[in-house]
């Protein structure tokens, strides 16, 4: 039988701390180690042929750190973007961003843009980073945002699962076909709950810094055992 890839993958990328830890490191040192990971995954996914890669790099809940460590995880899209925007370019990728991402520094915020429209024309992997998300969060934007729309109309507007999906952040993005969870933990932990209504679920107990191809590629492997029957019944 042909080898499924999947459209949609998302990714909590989770156990940068206890990497680092198990090394002797400061945890920073296993976010940096992650944000090479991305490299390496978004690469693989892009040769492999998977649409859109979304990755939680920093949740809306996350500002609760330490400050050092909220402040290493502001600077680092400036560090990763510096050192791979031109590959991640030169392959075609794609890099898109979803959450409110006002909350950071503007040197941050501008780096971000940068990325974005340097890639702009890219038709491979959507690259797309969640910062400063959270799915509940983005749920209320969107009631919120149609809401609008019907104050806008004088009138109640139809809504149904396509048009509320319209509304979300992901809007432009097919749903989630494949949720991956590195590290042991068994959580969703507000990362994209509508998207994941039909999405097979992976929980790998490698932290997200060891996650390599030969990882993603298992995951891959796993999916395609799983029988993805949508509420319906085998074929
Ligand atoms: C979870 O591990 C990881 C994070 C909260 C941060 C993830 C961020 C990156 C991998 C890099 C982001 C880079 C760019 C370019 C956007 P944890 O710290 O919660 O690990 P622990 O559970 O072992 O403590």
């Amino acid at each position: 039988m042909e080898r499924k890839i999947p459209k949609h993958i998302a990714i909590i990328m989770d156990g940068n701390g206890r990497w680092a830890k198990a090394q002797g490191l400061p945890r920073t040192a296993g976010h940096k180690r992650g944000a090479d990971t991305i490299r390496t995954i978004a690469i693989e996914c892009n040769r492999i042929g998977v649409e859109v890669l979304t990755l939680y790099a920093f949740s809306t809940e996350n500002w609760k750190r330490p400050q050092d460590e909220v402040d290493y995880l502001c600077k680092l899209p400036k560090l990763f973007f510096q050192r791979y925007i031109r590959e991640l370019n030169e392959k075609n990728i794609r890099v898109c961003f979803i959450g409110e991402l006002q909350r950071f520094p503007l040197e941050t915020q501008k780096v971000i843009e940068d990325a974005v429209a340097i890639t702009s024309k890219n038709t491979g992997l959507i690259l797309n980073i969640a910062i400063n998300y959270g799915s509940q969060r983005e749920i209320i934007l969107a009631a919120q945002a149609y809401a609008a729309d019907v104050l806008k109309e004088g009138a109640l507007l139809p809504l149904n699962e396509e048009i509320f999906a319209s509304y979300l952040m992901t809007s432009a993005y097919p749903p989630v076909d494949l949720m991956i969870r590195t590290s042991g933990e068994l959580r969703i932990s507000n990362f994209l709950l509508w998207q994941i209504a039909y999405a097979e679920l992976i929980f790998t107990p490698v932290a997200w810094p060891a996650f390599d191809e030969k990882a993603l590629q298992e995951c891959i492997d796993e999916y395609n055992h799983r029988d993805r029957r949508f509420g319906g019944l085998s074929k």
